[in-house]
């Protein structure tokens, strides 16, 4: 990384997002400003009904009771909630991170391995600065930390991400973390979806 790189960066920080330091408001001001950026990226909800739920849910500094909906005693691993990327000059949310625990095929269910699916976008003006190489690498270094304390009989855990062979940015993000590409996907008249995969080791 050249000097230039490196001052820019200090003007930037990750910051787990909990609901002592984020706010659905903030969330609602990143979201309603990216534009091009949709292209390659929605947000992924996955189980959740709509945003607001994802977001009690993600925010919470409790794992949620499944019954009540309520904030249990627990307090939730960070693998569990999300990661931002803040400009230190205007104090606002300029990437967003996410992560989903993914099943494995049956033939891997009993092995002691835990696989996480990614999502990620930094808004275009910020693109190219090594700002999701900075927010990847930090997050995927809390979430080995956090699942391995909870689960001390994981022994490996695999992180992947899907992406499309004309998202030239999300690849050579992958590839620069050293995520390796493996099977096809998806596949569409625009191109061809890839498993990109990187294994930490307990
Ligand atoms: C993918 C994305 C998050 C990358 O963010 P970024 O902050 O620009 O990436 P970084 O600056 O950290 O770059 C990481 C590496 O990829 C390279 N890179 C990033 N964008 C690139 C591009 N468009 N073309 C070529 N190389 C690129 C960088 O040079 C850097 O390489 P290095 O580590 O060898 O120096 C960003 O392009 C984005 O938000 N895209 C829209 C949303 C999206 O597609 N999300 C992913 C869905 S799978």
């Amino acid at each position: 990384m050249n000097i230039t790189n490196k001052l820019y960066l200090n003007r930037y920080s990750t910051r787990i997002l909990s609901e002592d330091n984020f706010s659905l408001e903030q969330w609602n001001d990143f979201y309603q400003s990216l534009d091009e950026e949709l292209k390659t990226w929605s947000l992924d909800l996955q189980s959740y009904p709509n945003v607001e739920d994802f977001w009690k849910k993600r925010l919470s500094n409790y794992f949620i009771n499944p019954n009540t909906g309520e904030p249990g005693s627990v307090p939730m691993p960070t693998f569990g909630k999300n990661l931002g990327i803040w400009c230190s000059d205007t104090d606002k949310l300029i990437g967003y991170f996410s992560v989903f625990i993914v099943s494995l095929p049956p033939e891997h269910k009993e092995k002691p391995i835990a696989m996480f699916l990614h999502s990620y976008v930094v808004k275009k003006e910020h693109h190219k600065k090594g700002l999701a190489k900075l927010g990847l690498n930090t997050y995927i270094e809390e979430i080995n930390k956090s699942y391995f304390r909870l689960s001390p009989s994981t022994k490996k855990i695999k992180h992947l991400a899907r992406i499309w062979d004309y998202n030239l940015g999300s690849m050579k993000l992958a590839e620069s973390l050293g995520f390796q590409r493996l099977t096809q996907c998806a596949s569409n008249d625009k191109g061809v979806e890839y498993n990109y995969v990187k294994d930490y080791w307990r």
